[in-house]
């Protein structure tokens, strides 16, 4: 068996350590006598599993007290629709900053349920930038402001370089979907009223959605809505209204806990800082060969979206790649070229096996 470097943009690779640890765990966990996965959600081995992985996420992210941690189903899009379902009042307006194509999927989400104002975008750009803080036209009244932290398929990120505390939104929370950057680089929690993201790339295996909330703002009586939708029913119930996908939080636990082992988010930030700058590095120093066309001061560390200078070589590019031993290079159908995604479990050494890749390919097809 030889595992290949895997820049797919979720599901994304996982930690080798990880799967093994979940291999030799299948049949039996602990000594429990049976696999995890057989358990019943309420009984003492899950009930441990799902604490602790509350615990070394909130250790791991320094989520503070305040803020409640709940563990879902239906991924980001979905808490896409609950968040103005919960959190706006029957008639009342939310405003979303539009950077790329999942801003717009959660405007799609949130629209039969709140008044919609799109405070800015850069749209008319090609996403190639997001825009500046100076320029969202924020509404008085509004229940929330929406960012999207990191456009997965458009390659653009806030940078606390770019925009500093700027994000402050003053009364009004900033609700920010982290789904392709969560536990990527230290954050400020307390900046954010909620942040929600898909388990799929930075934290574990697709099937589990965490959703980190300001306590207080669960007091909103939001809409009318069944139970099963209402954050603050989930927290009552432990994220355990329903059977919960227990076989992906106990994987988000195993992912946090490594994470957590190899230093933190402190380290992740620094190796996460070094892939990009060694990917970026191989695209801006290519004379042209391949390019980014993102503006350097909001390029995302997590997902590099790159053309080659003829795209009648894509097809050879991906063949030749994965005959290299690296996997899922190809662009979103939406933007076409290629895309690296280099999430926490992608290691150094598979962002410098691409780039000996580039420059090779380059040599030969030059
Ligand atoms: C930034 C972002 N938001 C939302 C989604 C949708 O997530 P899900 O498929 O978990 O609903 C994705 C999926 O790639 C994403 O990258």
């Amino acid at each position: 068996m030889s595992r290949a470097f895997n820049f797919s943009a979720g599901p994304a690779t996982l930690p080798e350590s990880v799967l093994l640890q979940a291999q030799a765990e299948m049949l039996e966990w602990r000594d429990s006598g049976a696999s995890i996965v057989e358990h019943s959600h309420r009984g003492p081995e899950f009930i441990q599993v799902a604490a602790e992985a509350e615990a070394d996420l909130r250790a791991l992210m320094s989520i503070p007290d305040d803020y409640a941690v709940l563990f879902l189903s239906g991924g980001a899009t979905t808490q896409q629709a609950l968040i103005p379902l919960n959190l706006a009042a029957p008639g009342q307006s939310a405003d979303y900053v539009v950077s790329g194509h999942w801003s717009k999927t959660a405007i799609k989400q949130a629209k039969p349920y709140v008044a919609v104002n799109t405070v800015a975008s850069s749209e008319a750009g090609g996403f190639r930038d997001i825009p500046a803080r100076s320029d969202w036209r924020l509404s008085k009244d509004a229940a929330y402001v929406h960012i999207t932290a990191n456009e997965t398929i458009h390659g653009v990120e806030y940078r606390p370089s770019h925009y500093g505390d700027t994000l402050d939104t003053g009364d009004t929370p900033l609700f920010a979907d982290f789904s392709s950057s969560i536990a990527s680089e230290p954050i400020d929690i307390s900046k954010y009223g909620l942040i929600y993201a898909g388990a799929q790339k930075n934290l574990g295996p697709v099937g589990v959605t965490v959703v980190i909330v300001r306590r207080e703002l669960l007091e909103r009586a939001g809409q009318p809505r069944a139970d099963i939708f209402t954050y603050a029913a989930h927290l009552k119930g432990e994220s355990m209204l329903n059977t919960p996908p227990t076989w992906n939080w106990y994987m988000l636990g195993l992912n946090v806990k490594w994470m957590l082992a190899e230093g933190g988010v402190a380290e992740f930030a620094r190796r996460n800082a070094e892939k990009a700058a060694l990917l970026y590095a191989a695209i801006d120093g290519s004379g042209g060969y391949y390019r980014n066309e993102v503006d350097p001061a909001v390029r995302s560390r997590m997902n590099i979206p790159f053309f080659l200078h003829d795209d009648a070589l894509d097809k050879s590019f991906l063949a030749e790649a994965k005959a290299a031993g690296l996997i899922a290079l190809k662009g979103h159908r939406a933007l076409g070229g290629m895309r690296a995604s280099i999430y926490n479990a992608m290691p150094v050494a598979g962002v410098k096996a691409l780039v000996a890749f580039m420059q090779d390919f380059q040599s030969r097809h030059g």
